[in-house]
């Protein structure tokens, strides 16, 4: 194995389950971090007798993207958080290296989790399974764990076939999968029916978004508003002609019965939205609380940068919890009160809750006592926002067209995270630093 694999799939840390917990400079108040090692997606996620669980992949060892775990965020609040490291541990053969993104869904009071073994054989050659777990909830361990299927049984589809997505629709259940085809390495989303023991499955769709643009879809997600269906997925560019994130996370709505009921094999998507348009947001999982749907994503990128806390072992956290709601076709995300009080009443000096009202031609300034970290300008009905900072090897600068003389802007900002939401449609997330003091300039 060369060096690099030697050092992202070490085993050794497995058995250690000290977990550095002290609060440092970069931690966020309010946020999910890994406290030791690299976040990424939040995973597995179910609601029950009041608790939101929050599962994420965890690779505690180091702040690469190496072996995963899967390690808990529990909470009553969406705020504070109660952490239970690497509940989900890569045991199996068929998930030797790393129990990779899924979705649960809670039935008679069971809490089943489907998710993504990753293996590899001598070669390093890649087999990817879908995996059916239970989560014991009295030892907080993912139990019963038993493969479905993997990518050799579909023919037509590479290794790059993860991320289940389970979901329960008129009394039946389905499941989503990002993939790829091996013939032009497309990437698609797979749709399978199941059966209610989840043991029988078959595939009945195969959903395109644009074939010259993406070369893998990886974690797709469903949400129901009423009879309305919209598919939130990662979409990753096969060529990026631009400067920007080649990993993106976006939405579209698509028709439910044509997708479940067609018996056309294929599905081809028109068009898409940003989910979040800030630099660093991907690969989100969507849940219900009550009958509420919510939203949770990862404010990192799937290549190994670094960002600032990387000095003292960790990188990257979640995003605010917020609350998906439908309007004219679109969909919006509503930051919960909590965290506008919470922030607002924090005491602590790098948290921060502003509104402002922004017209044409005038700009708000994120700085860290004299030094500019952000600059954001309403230009032409557009939003243009820049960042300041060294280490992004992509375009530091985003563009909104907000269609408007004047915005309402929502600043929230909890240490080194900032999540900004414009006129209550769009949001703007990304990681920015502040060491000394925030100060928030408002153009006269
Ligand atoms: C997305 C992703 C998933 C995969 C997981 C591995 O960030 O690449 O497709 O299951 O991360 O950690």
């Amino acid at each position: 194995m060369s060096d690099d694999r030697l050092i992202r799939y070490n085993r050794d840390f497995l058995n250690n389950h000290n977990i550095k917990n002290d609060i440092d400079e970069y931690a966020p108040k309010f946020h999910i971090y890994p406290h030791k090692g690299l976040i990424n997606d939040p995973n597995c996620i179910f609601y029950l007798n009041n608790n939101l669980y929050v599962f994420f992949q965890h690779h505690p060892a180091n702040n690469l993207h190496g072996l995963k775990t899967m390690s808990l965020a529990k909470t009553n609040n969406l705020i504070d958080f109660d952490y239970h490291f690497m509940v989900n541990k890569p045991i199996n053969d068929f998930e030797s290296h790393g129990v990779y993104s899924g979705n649960a869904i809670v039935v008679n009071n069971k809490v089943i989790s489907f998710y993504t073994g990753n293996q590899r054989d001598d070669n390093w050659i890649r087999t990817s399974s879908v995996i059916k777990a239970e989560y014991d909830l009295n030892k907080n361990e993912f139990v019963n764990k038993t493969k479905l299927f993997d990518q050799y049984e579909f023919k037509k589809y590479s290794e790059h076939f993860r991320d289940p997505f389970v979901f329960e629709y008129k009394n039946k259940f389905y499941m989503l999968l990002g993939s790829q085809t091996i013939e032009n390495e497309n990437g698609v989303i797979l749709l399978f029916e199941l059966n209610n023991d989840f043991n029988e499955y078959k595939l009945i769709k195969e959903i395109h978004v644009d074939d010259s643009l993406f070369r893998m879809i990886e974690c797709p997600n469903i949400v129901f508003d009423n009879n309305d269906a919209y598919l939130i997925y990662c979409p990753q560019y096969k060529e990026n002609k631009t400067f920007d994130n080649p990993d993106i996370c976006v939405y579209s709505k698509v028709d439910i019965n044509k997708l479940i009921d067609d018996k056309t094999f294929e599905y081809n998507i028109q068009s898409y939205e940003y989910v979040d348009y800030g630099l660093e947001y991907y690969a989100p999982q969507c849940f219900k609380i009550n009958n509420d749907n919510y939203i949770i994503g990862w404010v990192g990128v799937p290549t190994n940068l670094k960002y600032l806390e990387t000095k003292n072992g960790w990188v990257h956290m979640l995003s605010m919890i917020k609350k998906i709601e439908f309007k004219d076709n679109k969909m919006t995300l509503v930051s919960p009160d909590i965290y506008k009080n919470s922030f607002s009443n924090s005491k602590d000096q790098f948290v921060k809750y502003q509104q402002i009202n922004l017209v044409n031609n005038k700009s708000i300034k994120l700085f860290d006592n004299d030094q500019l970290k952000l600059d954001i300008e309403l230009k032409n009905n557009k939003l243009v926002i820049n960042r300041i900072c060294d280490y992004y090897p992509y375009d530091n600068k985003k563009v909104i067209d907000v269609n408007n003389n004047k915005v309402d802007i929502e600043i929230y900002i909890d240490n080194s995270i900032v999540e900004i939401n414009i006129d209550k449609k769009y949001w703007y997330t990304s990681r920015i630093y502040f060491d000394k003091q925030i100060k928030v300039i408002e153009s006269e």
